[in-house]
């Protein structure tokens, strides 16, 4: 049978969140179990040329919102995409069917970034985004309210229970479109 036009059969999902979260450790679960396209936005940026300028202040570079979502429309509209990225607002709201936002205690990820190298003025700002829940505000502002979902990432059984969280939504998802 034919889908509904401008239906997808497969959801696209976001997951947002801090720098240090888990967002990517979560997603590759996801994307291994679903077979969903995995897309980091920094590696995708840099691999398709949608990198502007060195921001001198933090240390990397800015990216280029439009050429970005230019770049990725086509994969979009197929379904069946995972992103994954610490922003949100930028992206066109009808891309995504779902919006994951993991929340992570802030002695935790202070540790998380610290083990990976992050100091100074880099280091508090995630903590800061973190505490002041940033990026989930950011999130709701930008989607409906009833797509988005924060999840905690603490532990490893967190992980554990947001992979079968998901991948159940997902399955729902494709039966409810088959
Ligand atoms: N639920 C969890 N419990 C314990 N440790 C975790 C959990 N999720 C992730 N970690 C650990 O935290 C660190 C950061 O995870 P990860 O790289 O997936 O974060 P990220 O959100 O993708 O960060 P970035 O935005 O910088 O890409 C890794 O060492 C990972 O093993
Ligand atoms: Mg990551």
């Amino acid at each position: 049978m034919e889908m509904p036009s401008g239906k997808r059969s497969k959801p696209n999902i976001m997951v947002t969140g801090t720098p240090g979260v888990g967002k990517s450790s979560l997603c590759e679960q996801i994307s291994e179990i679903t077979g969903f396209e995995w897309i980091q936005i920094g590696n995708f940026a840099k691999e398709n040329d949608c990198l502007d300028e060195f921001d001198e202040e933090y240390k990397c570079p800015v990216l280029n919102e439009d050429r970005l979502i230019d770049e990725l429309e086509e994969t979009m509209s197929g379904g069946g995409v995972i992103v994954d990225y610490h922003g949100c607002d930028f992206f066109p709201e009808r891309w995504f069917d779902i919006v994951f936002v993991l929340r992570t205690d802030n002695t935790q990820l202070f540790d998380r970034l610290r083990q990976r190298g992050y100091s100074g003025k880099k280091l508090e700002d995630n903590i800061q985004c973190e505490i002041f829940q940033t990026i989930l505000e950011e999130a709701k502002e930008s989607y409906a309210q009833e797509i988005v979902h924060e999840l905690q990432s603490n532990t490893p059984e967190d992980m554990e229970s947001n992979v079968e969280r998901i991948c159940s939504w997902v399955d729902l998802f494709l039966q409810n479109n088959e």
